[in-house]
């Protein structure tokens, strides 16, 4: 199975998105939908990339699909480094991205960009995502300034789960979809590569998408964004509790795993694993001298 940059499956890079949007508004048919999903250690990073994803995103949604915690809050710097290196060991061809966890960026600009900077040289991501519109505008441009490519994330952002009361759809009045239109304006003028679009209507995506020139992800925002993303734990049917309408799950690993597990425990309590074929044995001389020893 290799694994390095091929015609097939090239690298990807800031700059072939970028123009992968262009292509689409002048007609290139070789121009695609931007493919993004989360991925936080090797083996599913090595899978997803290999099945030529285009951006694998080391998302914080990690503390609550992979470390169990009901928010994206409590994840930690030092968390997010340790999965970004895993993934980084597990990628070759997509844009490796990860995520400022909450509070690595929302102290000042100068935080923002040393952190940023340990998830660029100490983990091996090719850029970082940062939740907010017009109000980290500031900060966006510091990482852009230090040459750190940004991802924006707006509309439902989950790092804001206490202000909003939840994990709910934004920009269902006129007034709070003008203002996700502003943040959206924000983050492109700010130096974002490109944006994600989180739970907002459709309509909203759509008109974001036609107007700014930087791709738009969207996640729950409907099919018209340049491209997608999906936590991957939603994707193969890994996650507990509520399942969000957007979240179209392909395969129920859950289900596969939980009836491998209970196949081996009662393999396991009859005696029928491991079968002889499955054990190691000595060699015919070795056996012979054992048996002669003992009788
Ligand atoms: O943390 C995450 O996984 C995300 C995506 C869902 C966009 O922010």
């Amino acid at each position: 199975m290799s694994s390095l940059p091929s015609a097939r499956n090239p690298k990807i890079t800031v700059p072939e998105l970028q123009q992968r949007k262009m292509g689409v508004r002048a007609g290139n048919s070789e121009a695609g939908k931007i493919t993004c999903l989360t991925a936080y250690d090797y083996p599913t990073a090595r899978l997803l990339d290999e099945a030529g994803v285009d951006v694998l995103l080391v998302g914080d949604s990690l503390g609550m699909v992979v470390l169990g915690y009901d928010s994206t809050l409590p994840v930690t710097m030092e968390d997010m480094l340790h999965h970004t290196k895993a993934v980084r060991r597990g990628t070759q061809h997509a844009l490796l991205v990860a995520d400022m966890p909450y509070g690595s960026y929302q102290t000042d600009a100068a935080d923002a960009v040393r952190n940023a900077l340990r998830l660029v040289k100490e983990a091996g991501a090719e850029a970082v995502k940062v939740e907010g519109g017009e109000r980290h505008v500031e900060t966006i441009a510091r990482l852009v300034d230090a040459e750190i490519p940004v991802m924006g994330h707006i509309g439902l952002t989950p790092q804001s789960v206490n202000a909003f009361g939840g994990f709910r759809v934004q920009g269902k009045t006129e007034e709070a979809a003008e203002r996700i239109l502003r943040d959206a304006r924000a983050v492109e003028a700010a130096g974002a590569f490109s944006v994600v679009l989180e739970s907002i209507p459709r309509e909203l995506a759509a008109r974001i998408t036609a107007e700014i020139k930087i791709p738009t992800i969207g996640i729950g925002a409907g099919p018209d964004c340049d491209g997608q993303i999906l936590v991957i734990h939603d994707l193969v049917g890994l996650t507990f509790g509520h399942h969000p309408k957007f979240a179209r799950e392909y395969l129920n690993a859950g289900e596969l795993l939980a009836q491998a597990a209970a196949n081996y425990c009662r393999d396991v309590r009859q005696g029928a694993f491991p079968s002889d074929a499955e054990s190691f044995h000595l060699s015919t001389e070795r056996r012979a001298a054992m048996v002669a020893r003992r009788s």
